[in-house]
């Protein structure tokens, strides 16, 4: 069943990313962000009244005080306007979108659609027929809320996007964290030893703006059109190590897509967190699927665009399945890491149902996107 249209989202799906980089973020984002000229802070009543006015629940991820341990993923808060207006609607833990080690294009607009499944629940999973058959996609967003973003993931040169990251670091406030986010860039032509120091240099950038903790995405289609870095675990494990070399002590989260197969979910684990190298898990991205319009024609326009990631409500129990399996090998091994569960989070019962299957933070990128009181209402 369809419910309300929903309206004012902080990034703006008819424009460009490129505009809602320069002009966003929009909606009651803006609104706050133009509302104090002064930054949020522990004491700050004002700044507080827009979340919850008396902080005085206190958690912790990773070693780092956070007030509530939930916030935004990687994705919708591309600079530090986005994560300055974030972190006063009461979202703790931010995470700033993936940057690269270079400038790279965004895919062509439109790069968000809705999503309508046709299933009773709205859920798809990894196994779903309409994952190749083709989810209808258009501009209806709708309740309950499941998107596509086919974004490329683009980012700004390091001169633009160090400087940033450094400021929207320093602008979180008491008991909130900024996590940055980066992923590696496959450049056509580069060997493998080139691609896996690509992810050395980008990490080496990120600790010069002074990062406490590091996530990288593994879960980007790299490595050819559906074909995924996290799809290779003894690469993910390469990598790994040669970053944390690179980082030293700092907390090194990964973040994974859907895993379905539990040996090679595994091994992914005993690849990178049993060799040491990873401390964190951030699951799951968004799932693959192929995209149509009414007319059952391609929906995204252009090559390579015939599949498209699904997140929000679409993916929810597969998020819920992923963390379950996460905590159930936790349990099971002598393996100490930390899980952020992602995946179609839209309220307290999704937020209380990731904590209960094991998750030690939650974090929600859609819903977000239309609901800037979503933090504030949990
Ligand atoms: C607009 C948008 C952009 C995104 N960009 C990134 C990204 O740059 N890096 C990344 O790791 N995940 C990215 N994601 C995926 C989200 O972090 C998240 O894993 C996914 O959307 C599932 O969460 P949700 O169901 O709450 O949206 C993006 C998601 C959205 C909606």
């Amino acid at each position: 069943m369809m419910g309300q249209m929903l309206e004012n989202p902080c990034y703006d799906v008819n424009l460009t990313y490129e505009e809602n980089y320069r002009r966003g973020p929009f909606g009651r984002f803006a609104e706050i962000l133009k509302r104090h000229d002064s930054r949020y802070s522990s004491d700050d009543e004002e700044h507080n009244g827009e979340a919850r006015k008396v902080r005085v629940e206190q958690s912790s991820f990773m070693g780092f005080a956070v007030n509530k341990p939930f916030g935004i993923p990687a994705g919708p808060l591309l600079n530090s306007h986005f994560t300055d207006a974030a972190f006063r609607l009461g979202f703790d833990m931010c995470t700033y979108k993936t940057v690269r080690s270079r400038a790279w294009a965004c895919n062509p607009f439109p790069n968000v659609l809705a999503i309508h499944p046709k299933t009773s629940t709205g859920f798809i999973t990894a196994g779903s027929p309409e994952i190749k058959e083709g989810l209808l996609a258009d501009t209806r967003y709708q309740e309950p809320l499941s998107i596509s973003n086919s974004f490329g993931v683009p980012s700004q040169d390091p001169d633009v996007w160090q400087p940033d990251m450094q400021h929207a670091m320093q602008h979180a406030g008491f008991g909130q964290l900024l996590i940055p986010s980066f992923q590696g860039s496959r450049i056509t032509g580069m060997s493998t030893a080139e691609y896996v120091q690509d992810h050395v240099i980008a990490a080496k950038l990120i600790m010069e703006t002074g990062a406490k903790l590091v996530e990288m995405n593994t879960s980007c289609p790299n490595e050819g059109p559906g074909s995924l870095l996290c799809d290779n675990p003894d690469l993910v494990g390469e990598i790994c190590e040669a970053v944390k070399d690179q980082i030293g002590d700092v907390p090194f989260m990964i973040k994974l897509a859907y895993i379905p197969d539990d040996s090679t979910l595994q091994h992914m684990l005993d690849v990178t967190v049993g060799r040491g190298s990873v401390q964190g898990i951030v699951a799951i991205n968004t799932i693959s699927a192929r995209l149509v319009d009414s007319r059952g024609n391609q929906a995204l326009p252009g090559v390579g665009r015939e599949r498209s990631g699904v997140c929000g409500h679409a993916i929810l129990q597969s998020g819920l399945d992923m963390v379950s399996r996460l905590d159930g090998i936790r349990k099971r091994s002598e393996y100490n890491f930390s899980i952020i569960g992602v995946g179609g989070v839209a309220n307290a019962d999704d937020y209380r149902n990731y904590r209960s299957r094991g998750a030690d933070a939650v974090q929600a990128a859609t819903a977000a996107i239309w609901n800037p009181n979503l933090a504030a209402s949990l």
